[in-house]
């Protein structure tokens, strides 16, 4: 959470490109934002509560010049939401931008005596003290002796007063990633905001010290040997960051999301079977297996669930999924044949990380099927597998979803064809049906107006559920998520079967429930719970499969999904209900890409 940028430059262009790239971290926190800008005369701090486009009206026309600086989009933990709380913070001569959270920052303030000098709540002022104290001229020495100073996670980009021109950064868990042009190098928490300047870009290695000027950029590890870094290089091009003429990049990624499963497969598939050659993940991992332990956190962890069930089924292997924020606290007792399996987009999420590291310490083999390119987990496991979604912004996540599912379903096919719990054929049928997602998927975008109108008949509602079974009811467990992350509106997902067990006593005249009936094996139990909730006055929308339509009494209003296999039917369910989701945030007016209190990258416990 919260993003952070540096930038040193020849040209006094530091202002624009400061706001500019803020922008495209501003989905990891938009609470506060703000800048320290330096030119020959000095350096200045511009800081202020609200969104970067706030701050940029605010002081567009005051005609600051800089070459160089730092920024910072805020999601708040240590204090509130105010002028004094947002970033850049300053001690002395330091000034500094922070992404993380210092755990012992109140054993600090006493260590250091800082009660009566700190001006904000935040840990990060904390920080800048310590620094300052121990800073006489040598940046590299003190930023060294600061940092072992501090528990928790961190990145920092750091000026010092007398360095004009100079950035200095280190970071641990949160990451810090930077690229360099003729005149100018800049660094940031994620490649969105390098890629239009540069397609190649280093990742900075866990507590290591940048020292960035607009000529050079120079790592150096704890005791300041320099460290020779490799360059990586972003496959994607910069255009794919654009709305593209969508109100919002929700919008956009749901109309990319076939594209986006197929470009997930279409290279791990060879002669009609899964094949994960250039992932360099050999069959050796699938014949050796005990069990799968699936992490993940949020959309990811629903990714998950949805694995498990055919992991256990397709594949014969035993599989748990855990929240990552429960996982290690819960101390589980791995078999040293566990396959640990992590899911995440961003590749950051802290809790994510941990339980990989937790895994690690165990020697457990450890996989991730991860979006972004670079990013912490990539280097952490064993087996990084990336999907090809490409950027994905909005803070809801929706083709991350979907390309997710299509690779841990790549993942079962090939289980089950070396562990021969399928044989070959029905493999290549399983595969088959896979590669007809996307064409599954477009098929529900071209329906979408329909969705769009039920989507208006939620507005008003203050509480909604969700009902389904089996691979239905996980569907729904993220359809709802993506409601109540987007609209505000309270929804909770049921196993069809649970409702007689307690919620239905909340079912009354008028309440909404959204049920998914696409599975073949359980219509006719899925049906009588609808008529359950139907006799108790519950309004009814059902997305179905069209052939099992036929079975719905014909006063359930019906949204009509595309014929597939059960096990398929995952995909163009979970597209139909992020556009329910997406509609009934933008018809109350909502900022669908940026809902309150959450942030797409969480890098906090
Ligand atoms: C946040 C995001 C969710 C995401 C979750 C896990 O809560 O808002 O959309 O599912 O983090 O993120 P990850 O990057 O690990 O998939």
């Amino acid at each position: 959470m919260c993003g952070i940028i540096g930038y040193a430059g020849t040209a006094d262009n530091a202002f624009s490109v400061l706001l500019d790239s803020l922008e495209f971290l501003e989905y990891r926190g938009y609470d506060s934002v703000g800048m320290a800008i330096g030119n020959r005369e000095g350096l200045a701090v511009y800081k202020d509560k609200g969104r970067v486009n706030e701050l940029r009206k605010k002081i567009e026309n005051a005609g600051i010049k800089g070459n160089y600086g730092i920024g910072h989009t805020r999601w708040a933990t240590h204090g509130g939401v105010n002028k004094a709380n947002a970033h850049p913070h300053q001690a002395g001569k330091v000034t500094l931008v922070h992404n993380g959270i210092i755990e012992n920052y109140q054993e600090l303030i006493e260590r250091y005596d800082l009660r009566k000098k700190l001006r904000s709540e935040t840990d990060t002022e904390v920080v800048a003290h310590v620094l300052d104290h121990y800073y006489d001229g040598d940046a590299l020495k003190a930023i060294g002796k600061m940092v072992k100073e501090l528990k928790g996670t961190f990145s920092f980009a750091i000026i010092f007063a007398d360095q004009p021109n100079a950035i200095y950064a280190i970071r641990t868990v949160s990451p810090i990633v930077m690229t360099k042009t003729a005149d100018c190098s800049i660094l940031a928490s994620d490649l969105m905001s390098l890629s239009s300047f540069s397609n190649d870009y280093y990742v900075l290695p866990e507590l290591s010290i940048l020292k960035m000027t607009s000529s050079e950029i120079r790592v150096y590890d704890l005791s300041l040997n320099e460290i020779e870094l490799q360059a990586k290089h972003i496959d994607w091009q910069v255009e794919a960051l654009g709305k593209a003429g969508y109100p919002f990049y929700m919008e956009k990624e749901m109309m990319e999301e076939p594209k986006a499963v197929e470009d997930t497969i279409k290279e791990r598939i060879r002669n009609g079977l899964p094949d994960f050659e250039s992932d360099a993940l050999s069959d050796e991992v699938f014949e050796k297996l005990h069990s799968i332990m699936i992490v993940a956190c949020g959309t990811a962890r629903h990714a998950g669930l949805v694995a498990k069930q055919l992991f256990e089924r397709v594949a014969g292997i035993h599989t748990e999924v855990e929240y990552a924020s429960e996982f290690i606290y819960n101390e589980p007792n791995l078999h040293q044949d566990t396959l640990l399996i992590a899911i995440s987009q961003s590749g950051e999420t802290i809790d994510t990380l941990e339980a990989i590291r937790y895994a690690k310490k165990q020697n457990i083999r450890t996989l991730a099927i991860i979006n972004v390119k670079g990013s912490t987990m990539s280097q952490l496991v064993d087996y990084p597998l990336f999907t090809n979604a490409g950027p994905e912004i909005a803070v809801a996540s929706t083709k991350a979803y979907t390309s997710q599912l299509s690779l841990l379903y790549l993942l079962v096919g090939r289980a089950a064809y070396v562990r021969g719990t399928r044989t070959k054929e029905e493999v290549e049928s399983f595969i088959s049906n896979l590669q007809r997602a996307p064409g599954l998927m477009n098929q529900v975008l071209e329906c979408k107006d329909q969705i769009h109108q039920i989507a208006k008949e939620a507005i008003d509602d203050k509480s909604l559920f969700m009902i389904g079974r089996g691979l239905d009811y996980l569907s729904l467990m993220e359809g709802s998520l993506k409601l109540k992350e987007i609209s505000y509106i309270h929804s909770e997902s049921y196993a069809s079967g649970e409702l007689k067990h307690g919620p239905i006593s909340l079912i009354e005249e008028g309440t909404p429930v959204v049920a998914a009936i696409t599975q073949d094996h359980l219509v006719s139990k899925s049906l009588s719970n609808l008529k359950e909730v139907k006799a108790r006055g519950a309004r009814v929308y059902a997305f179905v499969k069209e052939s099992l339509i036929g079975n719905l009494d014909k006063d359930i209003r019906i949204i009509e999904l595309p014929n597939a296999d059960s096990d398929f039917m995952v995909f163009p369910t979970a597209l139909a209900l992020q556009l329910y989701a997406y509609y009934v945030s933008m018809e109350k007016g909502y900022d669908v890409d940026k809902p309150r209190n959450l942030a797409k990258v969480v890098t906090v416990e």
